[in-house]
């Protein structure tokens, strides 16, 4: 793992030893990705500014998300199908985040179980949370998320109705799954990828099957979850959950200042600036542009995350320089569970743990909340 300098190194790798329909639909976005790409294009056009001689001896990377002690900005973000990038993913990225002292959500959609996390883990986890119409089992997966002593509710609030990835159609990643000689034969040359998932707990969505009645097969299952996409979704479903849940409730998925100002209205302890990874609606702003107005619409009243094209540390110091209390990072942790399970993850941590602490170094500055506008050059 030394060897990986920088998350492109594990994506590299991720990308050779994952089979194609897998590593595609974690790395892809919507329709033309121009929204995936101006996630990316948008962050890398900010440029830090270089101070010097600014003594830096005593610097740290320790902040607090959600009121509880972290030592990076950082959380693995909520990634459907996670298993199946790794044999066992979730518990494996679950253990690495929770080795490093910062968050870990996982996903409805995952494969291993909020209960088998649950198990393996020594601390608490988030549980992410879609609505679907089946609300008799939205509440099950919430009474569920209890009982496991998850420390916070993350509610995805964009994804009402699925944006087409064209890469998830034609790799057959579809409802239901298609198994194609293609896939047949790039699994073949995957063989420790095979061997991982062969020896996993589980191989298909650990939070439903068992869970519904007649619906067992991955097959099934997956007819299930197309059916389960709920058009009416509102602000009144928020209520449902806030009065459901009792713990820290996040809002996930707001990139517009009125829809952050109701959610700065619901209670929820925090909201996530997040365009679903550039996987939803093609042609929306990128995150990092949506949020200076919603951090100086709402900042002072609901703390603000960020995700969308996080690969570095300079990049989690510009989201935060921009008012972000913390980031949240998908891909750049996908890539190193594909590379090397647990100790990708770990890896993708550690790197991105030093470019921050570096880049804070090179910008003058001691403290996570030392990071402000004053890092950024004005163009
Ligand atoms: C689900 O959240 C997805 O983006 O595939």
């Amino acid at each position: 793992m030394k060897t990986m300098t920088c998350i492109e190194d594990l994506r590299q790798t991720a990308r050779r030893r994952v089979p194609r329909a897998f590593f595609e639909y974690a790395e892809g976005g919507s329709y033309a990705e121009q929204t995936l790409n101006a996630n990316r294009a948008d962050l890398e056009a900010i440029k830090l500014r270089q101070r010097i001689l600014v003594d830096v001896s005593n610097r740290s990377t320790q902040t607090t998300i959600l009121g509880e002690p972290v030592s990076l900005p950082l959380a693995l973000a909520p990634i459907g199908l996670c298993g199946m990038q790794h044999g066992d993913g979730e518990i494996l990225a679950c253990r690495a985040a929770q080795e490093a002292n910062i968050p870990f959500c996982l996903s409805t959609m995952s494969i291993c179980s909020i209960e088998d996390v649950a198990q393996a883990v020594d601390k608490p986890f988030w549980f992410q949370l879609y609505v679907m119409k089946d609300r008799g089992f939205v509440r099950a997966l919430i009474e569920r998320a209890i009982a496991a002593k998850c420390s916070a509710l993350m509610l995805t609030v964009d994804l009402q109705v699925l944006g087409q990835r064209h890469r998830d159609i034609k790799n057959g990643m579809t409802v239901p799954p298609e198994l194609r000689i293609s896939n047949l034969i790039d699994i073949a040359r995957k063989p420790s990828w095979a061997l991982g998932i062969a020896r996993a707990k589980r191989r298909t969505f650990g939070n439903l099957a068992g869970h519904i009645r007649g619906v067992e097969n991955v097959n099934s299952l997956s007819y299930w979850i197309a059916g389960q996409f709920d058009e009416t979704l509102s602000w009144k479903d928020v209520e449902w959950i806030a009065g459901i849940w009792p713990g820290k409730l996040i809002l996930k998925g707001i990139l517009d200042v009125e829809d952050a100002r109701a959610a700065a209205k619901t209670g929820a302890a925090a909201l996530v600036v997040s365009n679903h990874g550039g996987r939803q609606l093609d042609g929306a702003p990128s995150s990092i542009s949506a949020l200076p107005p919603i951090v100086d619409a709402v900042g002072s009243s609901i703390e603000i995350l960020f995700d969308g094209g996080v690969r570095s540390g300079q990049d989690m110091m510009r989201a935060i320089a921009l008012g972000a209390r913390a980031c949240l990072s998908g891909r750049a942790y996908i890539y190193g569970l594909g590379a090397g399970g647990q100790a990708g993850v770990a890896r993708a941590i550690e790197i991105m743990r030093n470019e921050l602490s570096v880049s804070m170094a090179l910008t003058g500055v001691n403290s996570i909340d030392e990071i402000d506008g004053s890092v950024i050059v004005e163009m």
